[in-house]
């Protein structure tokens, strides 16, 4: 009970030195996909995310039940069930942050294109309600194959006149968490001390580690190096082959959903130096979407940060990712027009 009290007293007492006594803003969040794999999880860690003031879970089947269950966990946001299209617009209206985790997963052999067309029609019409009903939100997709489905939804903003390329990002957190954690397993240092940026895409060799700007740093060789960047681009895989057929990764990917998530509203928020990796319209490439050092502000995308000085093994690996992140871009643009 004491443990409970410093902990919720040292929360309200960071929102306070964050935000000024009872100026926490009001934000409503919502999650499409809530009743999923990753829907129910991020549902629970958004409900216990203080920032947030009204959880909105939409899926086509079962938010009632879910919504239920996590609005009787104690904490600050009200929570409301949407099941069904016809509810859609009263899940959407007044949204300040949209996360997409809507759509089917891999089963073993496939990969991440293998959903393009399934999910891209759920994503599409996805982004047009949200075109509709709440246009100035930002959006966190999620739905594969993110490398596609970020475009896509580019695409049907812009159709509908909507599009502020500050507010869309693919969620690319996951490979930033993979890559922390087995780098701090092969370099033998605290997990959270950690950090390191993945950039590209979200598929395959498009995923590509910085191993060289990592810290804190390490005396790895070349070829850990090597294993260690083939391992966070398969980490996918490595789950979706351990679950053999019931899909893919669903709770780390609900943490870094989360993670994700709160950097988005802390820079709504207007907290300075937020900056997380993500897949966004950029020009640091060729490429007109590309993932990279973000820094996050109160409109949503604040400046898209360089790549840093890289390795020539890096280098090699984003000269081999373009053309393969190029074609997923464009198939998403082609299949919205
Ligand atoms: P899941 O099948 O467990 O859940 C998906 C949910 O989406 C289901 O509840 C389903 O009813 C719902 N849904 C389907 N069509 C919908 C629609 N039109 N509107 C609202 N909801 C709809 O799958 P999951 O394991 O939660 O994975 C979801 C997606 O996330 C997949 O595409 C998966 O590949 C992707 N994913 C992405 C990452 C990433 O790093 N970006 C990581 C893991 C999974
Ligand atoms: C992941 O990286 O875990 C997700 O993109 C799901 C997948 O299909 O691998």
């Amino acid at each position: 009970k004491m443990l409970k009290l410093m902990k919720l007293r040292s929360a309200s007492a960071f929102l306070s030195r964050s935000y000024g006594s009872g100026s926490v803003p009001q934000r409503k969040v919502a999650v499409l996909g809530a009743a999923g794999g990753i829907g129910q999880p991020l549902g629970l860690l958004m409900k216990l995310n203080p920032l947030v003031s009204d959880l909105s879970l939409y899926d086509i089947a079962g938010t009632p039940g879910v919504a239920a269950d996590v609005s009787h966990v104690n904490t600050r946001s009200a929570v409301a069930g949407y099941v069904g299209e016809d509810q859609l617009p009263r899940a959407l209206e007044g949204c300040d942050l949209v996360i997409i985790p809507a759509g089917v997963p891999r089963k073993p052999g496939m990969t991440r294109d293998d959903l393009f067309n399934i999910n891209a029609g759920i994503v599409k019409s996805l982004c047009s309600a949200i075109a509709k009903y709440c246009p100035h939100a930002i959006v966190n997709m999620i739905s594969n194959p993110v490398n596609s489905t970020v475009p896509i939804a580019a695409e049907v903003f812009k159709k509908a006149g909507t599009y502020d390329e500050n507010k869309l990002f693919g969620v690319t957190t996951l490979d930033v968490v993979r890559a922390r954690t087995f780098y701090a397993g092969k370099a033998k240092v605290p997990v959270e001390e950690v950090n390191v940026p993945v950039v590209g895409g979200h598929a395959g060799i498009t995923i590509l580690p910085l191993f060289s700007q990592v810290t804190p740093k390490a005396n790895l060789s070349d070829e850990d190096i090597q294993a260690l960047t083939k391992r966070t681009q398969d980490g996918g895989t490595e789950v979706v082959e351990a679950k053999a057929g019931k899909g893919s990764a669903t709770l780390s990917m609900a943490y870094a959903g989360a993670l994700f998530a709160d950097a988005c509203l802390k820079g709504l928020n207007g907290v300075p130096d937020v900056v997380e990796c993500s897949f966004v319209q950029s020009s640091i490439t060729e490429l007109p979407f590309f993932a990279s050092k973000v820094k996050l502000g109160k409109n949503g995308v604040e400046e898209v940060l360089g790549l840093g000085t890289m390795s020539d093994y890096e280098k090699r690996g984003l000269e081999s990712l373009i053309p393969e992140l190029k074609g997923s871009i464009e198939k998403g643009i082609q299949f919205a027009s």
